[in-house]
């Protein structure tokens, strides 16, 4: 049986985060598409490591870490990026690591909404955002890309989930 566990990133993590945000689809689905230097990425992950306004959470699979997701605060609202490990992409672990954290980044966060800005196109993003419980608000023009603004409200995070 597959056992999930969400767990906090540590100093330890910071190859595999650099590893992960290099990965091209990452690279392609995000809003700066640079390779990302070691020494860029080292000074960025102990930035939001010391942050009280970010969290990051792993997900691990039968103790293998196969995800991460990103809460930024900003006032009452925090925003999200997540990926997959790409050998584990297509197996619904995208939206088992959006139900696991979302309900967590409320608490820890205290925030009352939480967003996620996604290219469009991102078809696998979109689906686990909206399977997860957020709603898809608008278009809106970021780094000069179109993008679906998705939401969910803190309130209803501790909805079950459903199709
Ligand atoms: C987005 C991402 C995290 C999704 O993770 P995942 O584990 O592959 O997603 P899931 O397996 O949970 O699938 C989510 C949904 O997308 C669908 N899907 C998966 N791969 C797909 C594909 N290539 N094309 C279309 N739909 C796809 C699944 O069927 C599922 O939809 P359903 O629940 O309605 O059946 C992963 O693709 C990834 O890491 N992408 C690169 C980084 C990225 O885009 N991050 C998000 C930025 S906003």
């Amino acid at each position: 049986m597959t056992d999930f566990f969400l767990r906090e990133v540590t100093n330890e993590d910071v190859r595999l985060l650099w590893e992960w945000r290099n990965d091209s689809l990452v690279r392609e689905t995000a809003f700066d598409q640079e390779f990302i230097s070691w020494k860029s990425h080292a000074c960025w992950f102990d930035r939001k490591l010391s942050s009280v306004d970010c969290r990051i959470w792993i997900l691990q699979d039968d103790g293998f870490p196969v995800g991460q997701v990103r809460y930024d605060r900003g006032g009452e609202i925090a925003e999200l990026t997540y990926s997959v490990s790409k050998e584990f992409r297509g197996r619904g672990l995208g939206t088992v690591l959006l139900q696991m954290s979302t309900p967590l980044a409320c608490k820890e966060l205290d925030v009352a909404i939480l967003v996620a800005f996604v290219k469009q196109g991102n078809l696998p993003s979109m689906r686990a955002l909206k399977r997860s419980g957020f709603e898809r608000m608008k278009v809106i023009n970021r780094n000069n890309e179109q993008c679906w603004k998705f939401q969910k409200s803190c309130e209803s995070c501790n909805q079950i989930f459903t199709s």
